[in-house]
């Protein structure tokens, strides 16, 4: 994969989408962004990590409420670093999303943060959110998913809660497609998969500044 092609300005009129739909609606989901041969490329990565060793069971909360509950959320992950370049071109990529909401939005997202995540069959992510007011410096949330060939009844949607608690959207994890959110405004929860369920979960954060000395004016 080279990065050229996704730098390509065929991206302009998706990248105006996701900014639009952000706006009037807080989320918006795109199938196919991804090019197949980068999806298939990741899929692997991810896949070989699995076998050898590599993904770590995904903990909930912070800090001393961290803790390991598959019960609630059962995934296993790894963080994305650049050491691929399958992971360099997603990172590219996401970098020119996350410059273009800048430009638009003037979120000031300063990183994006991003791990591979897979489900084993049997398990899900019960409802939440990825961030709370003055809780947490992640912004706009993105899902990416890695799964050729996912039917209805492999389960595993994404479901996304309105805030009288009903189901507006459900997201078949299928190969290609992108989902970004608003971190604190859509509650949302993994059904349960019947399938091995593969993706990569992001989030645009603004950077901490909590540890910067405050500003003397003498
Ligand atoms: C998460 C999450 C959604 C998905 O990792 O926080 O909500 O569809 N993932 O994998
Ligand atoms: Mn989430």
């Amino acid at each position: 994969m080279h990065t050229a092609l996704i730098a390509a300005p065929s991206y302009d009129p998706i990248f105006n989408k996701i900014i639009d739909d952000l706006v009037k609606q807080e989320w918006s989901i795109v199938p196919r962004f991804f090019p197949s041969a980068l999806v298939t490329a990741l899929h692997n990565e991810l896949l070989d990590h699995a076998e050898h060793d590599g993904l770590n069971a995904a903990h909930i909360g912070k800090g001393e409420q961290r803790t390991l509950r598959s019960d609630i959320r059962g995934d296993e992950t790894r963080w994305l670093n650049g050491e691929s370049q399958p992971q360099r071109d997603y990172l590219d990529l996401m970098e020119t999303l996350r410059q273009r909401i800048n430009g638009e939005l003037f979120l000031g997202l300063n990183e994006l943060e991003a791990h591979f995540a897979l489900y084993a069959p049997g398990t899900g992510y019960n409802k939440h959110f990825d961030s709370f007011q003055n809780n947490n410096l992640r912004r706009i949330t993105v899902v990416s998913y890695l799964n050729e060939d996912w039917q209805n009844e492999d389960g595993g949607e994404l479901l996304l809660f309105n805030s009288e608690d009903e189901v507006f959207e459900r997201v078949l994890p299928k190969a290609g497609t992108l989902v970004c959110f608003v971190s604190e405004a859509i509650p949302h929860e993994v059904a349960i998969t019947q399938r091995q369920r593969a993706s990569i979960a992001g989030w645009f954060r603004v950077r901490d500044t909590s540890d910067t000395p405050p500003l003397i004016i003498p």
